[in-house]
């Protein structure tokens, strides 16, 4: 890939033990990045990551729920002390948690799904700061095109959640770029990871990659590529912004 020298950067991928913070953690040891490859809890699929990972580099494995203020505190600071700094941070740990209709959801689901994808990004950007500003790092935060769309049946909260870190992630450039900062976000369409295994029927998987107008759903993999150039040099000139990784699914003008 085009994307400038990564060689050497430190890279914190929160959600690395499945999905698209795994193919992340891979795609950024190829080019021989130091990962930090965060999980919660599923530890068997971040040491599946971590091998895949250590074929390429190195890097560590880390633990916390991201929704947790001390957790989130002790794993960033754990990982900048075994790097020696962070120069990259990926935002990705998130979940739909549920399908649930406003009319029906509980209090505590509402409150979780805020927590899981948005209070996580706030305490993990937060905690990683004093390091990103140290090294003039970037970082790309995971949305949603549900985010834009309003979403499928079931996840409208989901949705209001990543339209939060849609307008977050133009804060935070704003923010930032007095610290040489970039912060931007790439934004998913439907993506064939562990995500639509447990929330969306076969059926449903192959009814939307047949309304796609590229013809398939995404993979993990297509929405690394886009992380990858978002936080390389190849995108130096480029904050607050998103890419859609949705194979033509959601346009706009
Ligand atoms: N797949 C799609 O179609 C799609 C579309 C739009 C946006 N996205 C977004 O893309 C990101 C990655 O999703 P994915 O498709 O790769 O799903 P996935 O395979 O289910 O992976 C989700 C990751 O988030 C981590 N995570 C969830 N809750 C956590 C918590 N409380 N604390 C720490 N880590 C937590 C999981 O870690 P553990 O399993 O170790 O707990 C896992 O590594 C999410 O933000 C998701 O909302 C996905």
């Amino acid at each position: 890939m085009i994307c400038g020298d990564l060689k050497g950067r430190k890279v914190l991928v929160t959600g690395a033990s499945s999905g698209i913070g795994s193919a992340a953690a891979v795609l950024f040891s190829e080019q021989d990045c130091f990962i930090g490859v965060h999980y919660f809890r599923t530890p068997e699929g971040a040491k599946e990551t971590f091998k895949q990972v250590k074929k390429n580099s190195d890097g560590i494995l880390l633990y916390a729920d991201v929704r947790d203020e001390k957790q989130v505190e002790e794993m960033v600071n754990q990982f900048a002390k075994e790097a020696g700094g962070i120069d990259i941070l990926i935002n990705n740990a998130g979940s739909l948690i549920d399908r649930q209709s406003f009319e029906k959801a509980t209090l505590d689901y509402h409150e979780n799904i805020y927590a899981t994808n948005v209070r996580s990004i706030f305490l993990v950007t937060r905690a990683a700061l004093p390091y990103l500003k140290k090294n003039k790092g970037n970082i790309v935060n995971i949305g949603s095109v549900a985010g834009h769309t309003g979403g499928a049946s079931g996840s409208g909260m989901y949705s209001g959640a990543k339209a939060a870190v849609a307008t977050e992630t133009m804060s935070m450039a704003k923010e930032f770029a007095k610290y040489g900062i970039r912060v931007n976000s790439v934004l998913p369409g439907f993506i064939d990871t562990r995500f639509h295994e447990r929330f969306s029927t076969a059926r449903h998987r192959k009814e939307v990659a047949e309304r796609t107008p590229l013809g398939r759903n995404g993979t993990a993999e297509d929405v690394a590529k886009a992380i990858l150039f978002l936080a390389s040099d190849a995108a130096g000139f480029i904050t607050g912004e998103y890419i859609a990784v949705n194979g033509g699914s959601y346009m706009r003008a």
